[in-house]
């Protein structure tokens, strides 16, 4: 499939619509992507033709659904180049991912003494998990620092590792700031003073290639509706030693070997950590959007998203009273920014009259805000299917704006 932005926005229905009688530009991908129709059409035909339960029939029907769940999971190793389907945990998304690790890793491994070190700019499903297992275990949270672009303060960093690290949990791209973090040099630094390290996907995969190999980070983990899959799908990433050595978080169905009333034995990973019936549509759906957007090829989708970014830039820079909240050369995706004197949701609801929609509030990111000394920003963010219009709807969504809201 070649690369051709009129083509692909042609296989985004809810793209073609008008909001109070203005062309949508959605702008809140970082939220929740849009689903293309090849997604729209897999979900449809697997319940149309192939629903059952998976891995429990011999009949036909239970056969081809897990078939097709499963080749989710190949299509999740694939995409993430993960060297085995073994260590590839579906999940409901990234906050359940994290909690997975939260708890199944987490608890086990962590005492007094030790230290969880998180970056700054987590999204609050990496800083809470690990607050309860901090609460737990008497383990203490460190943060990394950030400079005023939204820059990982890479000196602090190395000097607040130690022995003590047990865990390092970085966000790979920002979903407030859009900074994009060296995780590699990352996760290198944290394994020479032995501490796992988690990378939160949830906003990298949408918009660049990712090698887990490459990285050599021990957990990753993101979530489908961000990358044009259903929602209440994702998948976790992990080392097949750590995943085997971690005991299950929930029990039930499934993630079983044996029961009788005095014990259980448990399976294996994944299934240990699979317990109950899955989202089998959702895995069918995550299969057919992994497969689109790597036939449209990461690269393109990343130079074409890098060109709208520094677009938008550009035409957010013509406003005076608009300052850009995240400005690290490393950025992707979004464009988070403040008006001087107007608060972030009166520009969203200007900007909705105008067919724009985008994010606003604190983003699940409230010591981002807190940072910046800001309650909230209006966040304008990117998916594969949004052209330099949609930008110049924003731009003239904010002339709007100031000029009703002054
Ligand atoms: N984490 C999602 C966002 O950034 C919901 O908007």
């Amino acid at each position: 499939m070649s690369f051709n932005i009129d083509e692909i926005r042609a296989q985004f229905p809810v793209l073609d619509q008008q909001i109070f009688g203005k062309p949508l530009s959605f702008l809140d991908s970082a939220a929740s992507a849009q689903r293309p129709v090849a997604v729209l059409d897999a979900i449809d035909y697997y319940y149309r033709n192939d629903h059952a339960n998976v891995h429990r029939g011999v009949h036909q029907l239970s056969q081809r659904a897990t078939i097709a769940y499963e080749a989710g999971r190949e299509a999740v190793r694939d995409f993430l180049g993960a060297p085995s389907t073994k260590e590839i945990v579906f999940t409901r998304g990234t906050t359940e991912a994290i909690n997975l690790v939260a708890y199944a890793w987490g608890v086990p491994n962590l005492k007094a003494g030790d230290e969880i070190l998180l970056s700054g700019m987590e999204h609050h499903s990496n800083i809470v998990p690990w607050q309860f297992v901090a609460a737990q275990t008497g383990a203490k949270i460190r943060v990394i620092p950030m400079d005023d672009r939204g820059v990982l303060d890479m000196e602090a960093y190395a000097e607040l590792l130690n022995e003590r690290t047990k865990l390092v949990g970085v966000v790979h791209v920002s979903n407030a700031l859009g900074t994009i973090n060296p995780v590699k040099q990352m996760t290198q630094m944290a394994h020479k003073v032995g501490a796992v390290v988690l990378i939160d996907g949830a906003q990298a995969v949408p918009h660049c290639a990712v090698d887990v190999l490459d990285m050599d980070c021990d957990f990753y983990m993101f979530s489908g509706h961000k990358v044009y899959a259903p929602t209440g799908i994702g998948a976790l990433y992990g080392k097949k030693a750590l995943l085997e050595a971690m005991p299950p978080w929930q029990g039930g169905g499934e993630m079983i070997r044996s029961v009788t009333f005095e014990s259980t034995v448990v399976a294996p990973p994944p299934t240990r950590f699979e317990a109950g019936t899955p989202n089998i549509a959702g895995g069918v759906g995550l299969a057919a959007a992994l497969g689109w957007i790597q036939a449209l090829g990461m690269d393109a989708v990343a130079a074409h998203e890098q060109q709208l970014l520094d677009y938008g830039t550009q035409l957010l820079g013509n406003f005076d009273r608009i300052r850009l909240i995240g400005t690290a050369p490393e950025k992707a995706g979004v464009l988070s920014f403040v008006i001087d004197g107007i608060h972030p949701h009166d520009v969203g609801t200007v900007l909705d009259m105008e067919g724009v929609a985008v994010r606003t509030g604190h983003h699940c990111a409230q010591p981002v805000m807190e940072r910046f000394g800001i309650p909230a920003t209006t966040r304008a963010s990117l998916g594969v299917y949004n052209n330099r219009a949609d930008l110049d709807r924003l731009a003239m969504g904010l002339t709007r704006v100031m000029e009703l809201l002054g």
